[in-house]
């Protein structure tokens, strides 16, 4: 199979709904959580601007754990406790940093990462883990970026749903 990565044009909100089709259409037929994390991981990163880490950890019941991923090779496990993920993840809440030297807490994998945008995965009120993007450019993430990130990362749950409810 092959697969066209979108080449994204106009307002931020529009190239969101394309990016958010590609993600559906590259996740359709597939339930494995591994196979569908590494395709939307290397979408993202090759379809948005300004981005130097794209990918995902996930929780195993006492810390996160890398899983895949586009860029460098990052920190392998994340307590809860510590960093922008670790946040994401203990608040069930997106976490959007404009400026990751200001927080002293965030774990810097990548000396290039400036800021960061972290979306906990949330599967029937379980933690899954995080779907986290870095950029070298300071406060690169706006509104329109976590609610397409968000949109994507549901897609994603989506996909490993079909395989527990079919
Ligand atoms: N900066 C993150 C760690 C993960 S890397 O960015 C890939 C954090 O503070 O949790």
């Amino acid at each position: 199979m092959s697969f066209e990565i979108p080449v994204l044009a106009g307002s931020t909100r529009h190239r969101y709904d394309e990016l958010i089709e590609s993600a559906q259409a590259l996740v359709a037929g597939e339930t494995d959580l591994i196979a569908n994390a590494a395709n939307v991981s290397a979408l993202v990163y090759h379809s948005l601007p300004q981005l130097n880490w794209v990918g995902f950890y996930f929780f195993d019941g006492t810390e996160l754990v890398i899983g895949p991923f586009q860029g460098k090779p990052a920190c392998v496990r994340i307590p809860l406790d510590r960093g922008v993920c670790g946040a994401a993840a203990r608040t069930a809440t997106t976490q959007r940093v404009d400026d990751v030297h200001a927080v002293p807490d965030h774990i810097a994998c990548d000396a290039a990462s400036r800021s960061e945008l972290v979306v906990p995965l949330i599967r029937d009120g379980e933690l899954l883990g995080v779907f986290d993007l870095d950029s070298p450019v300071p406060a690169r993430f706006d509104d329109a970026d976590q609610a397409g990130i968000e949109a994507i990362a549901a897609v994603l749950l989506d996909s490993v749903c079909r395989r527990d409810h079919s």
